[in-house]
Order: C-alpha cells, then sequence, then structure tokens
C-alpha cells in the first residue's frame, strides 16, 4: 500500500478543533482505497447523512442555575466502569489506516478509559489485541456459514479474555458501497483476516467488477440468521451477548427473549440499508420496547446506539433519549489514520471534551442528570 505517513504531523494533530478536522487529516493522509472504505455509506448514503442530520434537528432544552462546577462523566456498561460513555464501535481493518492497527485502538481506548469492540474482520488476531488492551475488549461476531468455524472463533475469543459478544445482525449481505465497487475494494498487500487464517478464510482479494469484501461476505457468512441462532450463540457461550443493528422495538424485544444482554440501535453507520431511518430517530421505540424486559439477575437491558455521533451534544442527546453509552466508529478510524493510538485517543478526546462542556451547558453535572425533558420531540 502506498503510504503517505509523513504528510501529517503531531502539530496538524493538536490543531484538530473537532471530528470534522480530523477526517480531513485522514483524508489527506489514506490511500484512496482505504480512505473510501472507511467513509463510504451504501447506495445514495442518505442514511450516513441522515444519522448525523438527525442529531441535528434535535434541540435541547438546558437548564439554568445548577451547579456545574464539578462534572462526572463515568459510567458502567455491563458492569465495566468507563471513563465517559463513549465506547469504540467494532469496525474492520485497521491496519490500513496504522501499522500498529487494532493494537493502536486497543491502546488508545483503554488510556481514555474506554472499551474496544474488535470486529471480526480485524487486521490482528483477538487474541494479540487483548494482550495489548490496558482495558476491556468486547468481540464483535459475524456468524460464518461454517459453524464450526464459528464456533471455534466464539471459544477464542471467549478464551483470550473478552468480556462479551457483539453479534451484528444487520448484515446478511453487504450493503453496496458504490466507491468500492469502483476501487475493486480488497486487502493490501500483507493484510489478512487474521481471526479467520486458521479457518482457511482470511484472504480478501481483488474481483473484477465487485467489492471483494462483498464477495467475501456473500461467500462466507451466514444469510439465513434467525432468532434461533441468537439462542445458538448465547448457548454455546458464558459471555453476554449484544445485539447490534437493531431499529426497531419489536426486534430489540425479540433480542432480548431470545437471550441478549443488550442491543445496539444501529444502521451500521449507514453502510447497510440506505434510506434506513437515522439511530436516534429510532432509539425512543427500542427504550420503550425494553421498558418491562430484564435479563439475568433483575439487570435492565444494555442499550446503546451508534451512527454519525460526531460531537459531544450528539452523545448527549442519545444519553437523554435512553442510551446508556455510544459508540463510535469512523472518528476513531480517522484518528488513527492521523497518528495511530494518539490520534484515536485524540478522537476520542474531542468528543470527550465536547461532552463534559455540553453537560455543563446543559445544567446537567453527572450522567443520572442527563433526561429526556432536555430534549425538545
Ligand atoms: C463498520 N461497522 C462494522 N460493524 C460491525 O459490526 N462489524 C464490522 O466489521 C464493521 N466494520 C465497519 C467498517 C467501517 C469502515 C465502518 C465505518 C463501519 C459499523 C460500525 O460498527 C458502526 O455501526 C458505525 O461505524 C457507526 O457509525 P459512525 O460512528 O461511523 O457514524
Ligand atoms: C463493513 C463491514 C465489514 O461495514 O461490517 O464494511
Amino acid at each position: 500500500m502506498e503510504s503517505k505517513e509523513a504528510v501529517v504531523s503531531v502539530d496538524d494533530l493538536e490543531r484538530a478543533l473537532n471530528i470534522a478536522d480530523l477526517e480531513a487529516l485522514a483524508a489527506e493522509a489514506l490511500p484512496r482505497l482505504a480512505y473510501d472504505y472507511y467513509r463510504s455509506g451504501s447506495h445514495d448514503e442518505l442514511t450516513l447523512r441522515e444519522n448525523a442530520a438527525a442529531f441535528g434537528r434535535l434541540k435541547l432544552r438546558y437548564r439554568v442555575m445548577v451547579d456545574v462546577s464539578r462534572r462526572d462523566l463515568s459510567t458502567r456498561a455491563l458492569g465495566a466502569a468507563i471513563a465517559a460513555p463513549l465506547i469504540v464501535a467494532p469496525t474492520a481493518f485497521h491496519r490500513m489506516a496504522c501499522p500498529e492497527g487494532e493494537l493502536a485502538t486497543a491502546r488508545a481506548a483503554g488510556a481514555e478509559g474506554s472499551i474496544m469492540i474488535l470486529s471480526t474482520l480485524s487486521n490482528t488476531a483477538v487474541e494479540a489485541v487483548v494482550e495489548a488492551a490496558t482495558g476491556p475488549v468486547w468481540f464483535q461476531l459475524y456468524i460464518y456459514r461454517d459453524r464450526a468455524a464459528t464456533r471455534a472463533l466464539v471459544q477464542r475469543a471467549e478464551a483470550a479474555g473478552v468480556e462479551a459478544l457483539v453479534l451484528t445482525v444487520d448484515a446478511p449481505l453487504l450493503g453496496t458501497r458504490e466507491r468500492d465497487v469502483r476501487n475493486r475494494f480488497h486487502l493490501p498487500e500483507g493484510l489478512r483476516v487474521e481471526n479467520m487464517t486458521a479457518a482457511g478464510m482470511g484472504r480478501l482479494e481483488e474481483r473484477a467488477g465487485e467489492s471483494g469484501l462483498a464477495a467475501y461476505v456473500a461467500e462466507l457468512l451466514d444469510p439465513a440468521l434467525t432468532w434461533a441462532d441468537l439462542e445458538w450463540l448465547a448457548s454455546i457461550s458464558r459471555l453476554p451477548v449484544i445485539v447490534k443493528g437493531i431499529v426497531r422495538g419489536d426486534d430489540a424485544a425479540r433480542a432480548v427473549d431470545h437471550g441478549a444482554a443488550g442491543v445496539v440501535v444501529s444502521n451500521h453507520g449507514g453502510r447497510q440499508l440506505d434510506t434506513s431511518v437515522a439511530t436516534i430517530d429510532a432509539l425512543p421505540e427500542v427504550v420503550e420496547a425494553l421498558s418491562d424486559r430484564v435479563v439475568g439477575a433483575g439487570q435492565r437491558p444494555l442499550i446503546l446506539l451508534d451512527g454519525g455521533v460526531r460531537r459531544g451534544t450528539d452523545v448527549l442527546k442519545a444519553v437523554a433519549l435512553g442510551a446508556s453509552a455510544v459508540l463510535v466508529g469512523r472518528p476513531v478510524l480517522w484518528g488513527l489514520a492521523v497518528a495511530g493510538e494518539q490520534g484515536a485517543r485524540r478522537a476520542l478526546q474531542i468528543l470527550r471534551g465536547e461532552l463534559d462542556l455540553a453537560m455543563a451547558l446543559a445544567g446537567a453535572p453527572r450522567v443520572e442528570d442527563i433526561t429526556a425533558d432536555l430534549v425538545v420531540r
């Protein structure tokens, strides 16, 4: 892969005031193949834009005359203490962003008091990522047609020490990202789907007229999944299972009824079904549908959200409407592309700093003060 590492310096990193600045720097630093893959949504990219636009449409009814001299952004997710309601979303192929790849991401997440969700489709094996991590790692699972290989992968992740499984359910086939078709997206020389090399499914090669990833998914992942497969997964692992890719209340209830410990309200960052509902607009019905559910020992199901979180006020709105935390995908990739571990940390720091200010200005000094009445709907 061509390298453009010298283009961006540490000074640039410090000058990146916001996530958009980081993306602009990443666009300079990355080869076209990688930048297009990370940035793209499917088809007309309406959902990609709508995720962010929907946050902008929600207005805040801030409170005044609250003592906000001290703020506490800390919270919990599945028992893990986190420094802020920010979690690193599972995204594939971090070694296209920087040489250290997922090792850099894991260190950055730990240093910022966050959780890393490692993709099945990582360029670094789960064992090495957990070994390098300084905080909790959760494992995002794609279920392959080959169930023995899938089971082996789950067992490896569990043995490595991941603390939860995140089953992605919105990708029975890959959405069409047209730039990836035009670019004939594939993994650059030397990079593989490391978790699947042992099973002989580690290569992702160039194909004429299509995205190599779309072909990989169509050939190897199982498009026949139903709720019974969630029960199967829950039965083969002791780990809590979170279902990712839910945008409906009825599906959220089914997920919990079939053994999930929680859900991620997500449309895959606008990369799957284009014109899907924005996640922040879908969140209230999911919260409502799960309001009477309990999981395990009287716990409430965990509700997370991702898609289009680019400002601290976006995090505030998601938490106000009932999410325990948000996942961030592309912002972390932009940081990695600009400056590896330091850059990924910078992405999380920017969002955390903006959330801290938003909490002060909204009169909500603690996460539990971020209540639904802060948002006009
Ligand atoms: C993703 N996402 C994703 N999700 C998943 O479950 N497994 C995966 O391997 C990937 N890979 C992936 C790659 C890239 C480049 C992107 C941008 C996204 C989806 C991801 O977890 C998350 O849902 C979205 O990225 C959230 O949206 P934002 O924060 O990127 O807007
Ligand atoms: C993607 C897959 C890998 O969105 O989840 O590219």
